[in-house]
Protein backbone atom coordinates (compact mmCIF):
# COMPACT_ATOMS: atom_id res chain seq x y z
CA UNK A 1 0.00 0.00 0.00
CA UNK A 2 3.13 2.13 0.50
CA UNK A 3 3.44 1.62 -2.69
CA UNK A 4 0.42 2.72 -4.48
CA UNK A 5 1.10 6.37 -2.31
CA UNK A 6 4.56 6.51 -3.91
CA UNK A 7 3.12 5.98 -7.39
CA UNK A 8 -0.02 8.85 -6.81
CA UNK A 9 3.02 10.99 -5.46
CA UNK A 10 5.35 10.43 -8.27
CA UNK A 11 2.23 11.17 -11.08
CA UNK A 12 1.63 14.62 -9.37
CA UNK A 13 5.67 15.10 -9.40
CA UNK A 14 5.39 14.72 -12.72
CA UNK A 15 1.99 16.88 -13.97
CA UNK A 16 3.29 19.61 -11.95
CA UNK A 17 7.36 19.56 -12.10
CA UNK A 18 8.78 22.67 -11.27
CA UNK A 19 6.25 23.55 -8.97
CA UNK A 20 5.96 19.99 -7.21
CA UNK A 21 9.43 20.91 -6.01
CA UNK A 22 8.62 24.18 -4.61
CA UNK A 23 6.14 22.12 -2.29
CA UNK A 24 9.10 20.04 -0.90
CA UNK A 25 9.47 20.02 2.87
CA UNK A 26 13.13 20.69 3.56
CA UNK A 27 12.62 19.58 7.36
CA UNK A 28 12.08 16.33 5.87
CA UNK A 29 15.09 16.97 3.65
CA UNK A 30 17.38 17.86 6.05
CA UNK A 31 16.94 14.14 7.15
CA UNK A 32 17.55 12.82 3.94
CA UNK A 33 20.69 14.25 3.88
CA UNK A 34 21.89 12.45 6.84
CA UNK A 35 22.69 9.92 3.55
CA UNK A 36 24.73 12.62 1.60
CA UNK A 37 26.83 13.71 5.11
CA UNK A 38 29.40 11.75 5.02
CA UNK A 39 30.67 12.70 1.85
CA UNK A 40 29.83 15.68 1.28
CA UNK A 41 29.61 19.29 3.53
CA UNK A 42 27.71 22.37 2.76
CA UNK A 43 30.58 24.55 3.94
CA UNK A 44 32.32 26.47 1.00
CA UNK A 45 35.64 25.00 -0.33
CA UNK A 46 35.36 21.65 2.52
CA UNK A 47 35.56 19.05 0.55
CA UNK A 48 35.07 15.41 1.70
CA UNK A 49 35.26 11.99 -0.26
CA UNK A 50 33.08 14.10 -2.24
CA UNK A 51 32.87 17.99 -2.76
CA UNK A 52 31.17 21.24 -1.60
CA UNK A 53 27.72 21.63 -2.17
CA UNK A 54 28.12 25.07 -1.00
CA UNK A 55 26.32 27.37 -3.85
CA UNK A 56 25.20 24.32 -6.17
CA UNK A 57 22.26 25.76 -7.59
CA UNK A 58 23.33 27.55 -11.01
CA UNK A 59 27.26 26.48 -10.44
CA UNK A 60 28.54 24.30 -13.10
CA UNK A 61 29.13 20.58 -12.34
CA UNK A 62 32.25 19.49 -11.63
CA UNK A 63 33.75 23.09 -10.72
CA UNK A 64 33.49 23.22 -6.82
CA UNK A 65 37.06 24.63 -6.10
CA UNK A 66 40.48 22.50 -4.94
CA UNK A 67 38.09 18.96 -5.70
CA UNK A 68 39.49 16.35 -8.12
CA UNK A 69 36.60 15.01 -9.97
CA UNK A 70 36.22 12.19 -12.64
CA UNK A 71 35.94 12.65 -16.35
CA UNK A 72 32.61 12.18 -16.20
CA UNK A 73 31.41 15.05 -13.90
CA UNK A 74 34.28 17.32 -15.57
CA UNK A 75 32.87 16.86 -19.03
CA UNK A 76 29.36 16.70 -17.90
CA UNK A 77 28.56 20.77 -18.86
CA UNK A 78 25.50 20.83 -17.13
CA UNK A 79 25.24 23.69 -14.41
CA UNK A 80 22.85 21.84 -11.15
CA UNK A 81 18.77 22.43 -11.05
CA UNK A 82 16.34 21.05 -10.10
CA UNK A 83 15.72 19.13 -12.94
CA UNK A 84 19.48 18.09 -13.53
CA UNK A 85 19.64 16.92 -9.34
CA UNK A 86 16.60 14.90 -9.79
CA UNK A 87 17.92 12.44 -12.18
CA UNK A 88 21.72 12.73 -10.54
CA UNK A 89 20.07 11.91 -6.91
CA UNK A 90 17.37 8.85 -8.76
CA UNK A 91 20.51 7.06 -10.34
CA UNK A 92 23.94 9.13 -10.57
CA UNK A 93 25.50 5.95 -12.53
CA UNK A 94 23.58 6.37 -15.03
CA UNK A 95 22.71 9.94 -14.95
CA UNK A 96 26.87 10.61 -16.49
CA UNK A 97 28.20 6.86 -16.78
CA UNK A 98 31.37 7.03 -15.38
CA UNK A 99 31.43 9.37 -12.33
CA UNK A 100 32.70 8.06 -8.73
CA UNK A 101 30.17 8.76 -6.37
CA UNK A 102 29.00 5.58 -4.95
CA UNK A 103 25.42 6.09 -4.19
CA UNK A 104 22.80 3.55 -5.59
CA UNK A 105 20.17 6.90 -5.87
CA UNK A 106 17.02 7.64 -4.13
CA UNK A 107 13.64 5.76 -5.05
CA UNK A 108 11.22 7.82 -3.54
CA UNK A 109 9.99 10.64 -5.58
CA UNK A 110 9.22 12.45 -1.85
CA UNK A 111 12.71 12.24 -0.93
CA UNK A 112 14.16 13.72 -3.65
CA UNK A 113 11.89 16.92 -3.77
CA UNK A 114 12.15 17.21 -0.04
CA UNK A 115 15.91 16.95 -0.45
CA UNK A 116 16.25 19.27 -2.97
CA UNK A 117 14.25 22.24 -1.15
CA UNK A 118 16.18 21.83 1.97
CA UNK A 119 19.61 21.67 -0.37
CA UNK A 120 17.77 25.28 -2.29
CA UNK A 121 18.70 27.11 1.32
CA UNK A 122 21.31 24.69 3.14
CA UNK A 123 23.80 25.22 0.05
CA UNK A 124 23.59 29.08 -0.13
C1 LIG B 1 29.91 7.60 -0.72
C2 LIG B 1 30.07 9.04 -0.86
C3 LIG B 1 28.92 9.86 -1.43
C4 LIG B 1 27.61 9.90 -1.03
C5 LIG B 1 26.93 9.05 0.03
C6 LIG B 1 26.98 10.93 -1.82
N1 LIG B 1 27.88 11.49 -2.69
FE1 LIG B 1 27.53 13.03 -3.99
N2 LIG B 1 29.41 12.84 -4.73
C7 LIG B 1 30.37 11.97 -4.26
C8 LIG B 1 31.55 12.05 -5.10
C9 LIG B 1 32.83 11.22 -4.94
C10 LIG B 1 31.27 13.02 -6.09
C11 LIG B 1 32.17 13.44 -7.25
C12 LIG B 1 31.83 12.53 -8.43
C13 LIG B 1 32.77 12.62 -9.60
O1 LIG B 1 33.69 13.46 -9.65
O2 LIG B 1 32.57 11.80 -10.50
C14 LIG B 1 29.91 13.51 -5.82
C15 LIG B 1 29.26 14.49 -6.56
C16 LIG B 1 28.04 15.04 -6.24
C17 LIG B 1 27.42 16.16 -6.90
C18 LIG B 1 28.02 16.96 -8.06
C19 LIG B 1 28.66 18.19 -7.47
C20 LIG B 1 29.39 19.07 -8.43
O3 LIG B 1 30.15 19.91 -7.94
O4 LIG B 1 29.24 18.95 -9.66
C21 LIG B 1 26.23 16.40 -6.28
C22 LIG B 1 25.24 17.48 -6.62
C23 LIG B 1 26.10 15.40 -5.25
N3 LIG B 1 27.21 14.60 -5.24
C24 LIG B 1 25.04 15.34 -4.38
C25 LIG B 1 24.84 14.30 -3.45
C26 LIG B 1 23.66 14.18 -2.61
C27 LIG B 1 22.52 15.19 -2.56
C28 LIG B 1 23.81 13.03 -1.91
C29 LIG B 1 22.82 12.38 -0.94
C30 LIG B 1 21.55 11.97 -1.51
C31 LIG B 1 25.10 12.46 -2.26
N4 LIG B 1 25.69 13.27 -3.20
C32 LIG B 1 25.64 11.30 -1.70
C33 LIG B 1 30.25 11.13 -3.17
C34 LIG B 1 29.08 10.87 -2.49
Amino acid sequence: MRKSLGLAAAAVVFSFATAAFADGDAAKGQKVFMKCKTCHSLEAGKNMVGPSLHGLFGRKAGTAAGYKYSDALKNANIQWDEDHLENWLKNPKTAFPGNKMIFVGLKKEDDIENLIAYLKTATK
